[in-house]
């Protein structure tokens, strides 16, 4: 199953990132795959404030820190692996634990490590288009992720921002 959508400013992107944080259930794991620029952060900034009311501008790239969990009911894993060497890397930060256990983690750059990512994921690739609007394709595995894009398509398909 694949969606695709675009969006035409900052807001558009945030918006869509919180329609999918409405969405998401425990046990999601979101791929997020784009250069730099893209738009990774500013789509989990929406995915951070509709999951868990986290103000976006409190949400920035954990790029040093590789990972930021943002608290809730339900605790958002916001990981950036861009500086990671490998998927060796990924013991050390106890990843499998995050991404197997409760909350919903959300990495950027999943390509680097797509080979440790769970067999049922959800992923999302980003492009910067030549107009500057944001092409975004969605794709999943397993029925938990089929069932949580089902939900995003019925909000984002209407395509009314705000
Ligand atoms: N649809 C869009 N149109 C124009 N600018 C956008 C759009 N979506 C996001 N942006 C902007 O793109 C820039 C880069 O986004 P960011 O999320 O930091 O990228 P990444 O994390 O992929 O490196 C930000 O300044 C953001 O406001
Ligand atoms: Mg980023």
């Amino acid at each position: 199953m694949e969606f695709s959508f675009t969006t035409k400013s900052h807001e558009e992107t945030v918006c869509a990132g919180k329609r999918l944080g409405k969405v998401v259930e425990t046990g999601c794991v979101v791929g997020l795959i784009g250069d730099l620029g893209a738009g990774k952060t500013c789509f989990v900034k929406g995915v951070a404030n509709g999951l868990n009311d986290v103000p976006v501008t409190e949400v920035t790239s954990p790029t040093f820190t590789i990972l930021q969990a943002y608290e809730g009911d339900v605790p958002l894993y916001h990981f950036d692996v861009y500086r990671l060497e490998g998927v060796n890397d990924l013991g050390d930060i106890g990843f499998d634990d995050y991404v197997y256990g409760q909350g919903v983690s959300v990495i950027e750059w999943a390509d680097k490590i797509i080979e440790a990512l769970p067999e049922e994921r959800m992923l999302i690739e980003i492009k910067l288009k030549a107009d500057g609007n944001r092409y975004f394709k969605c794709s999943v595995k397993g029925e938990k992720h089929e069932a949580v894009l089902d939900k995003f398509i019925k909000r984002q398909g209407e395509l009314i921002y705000g």
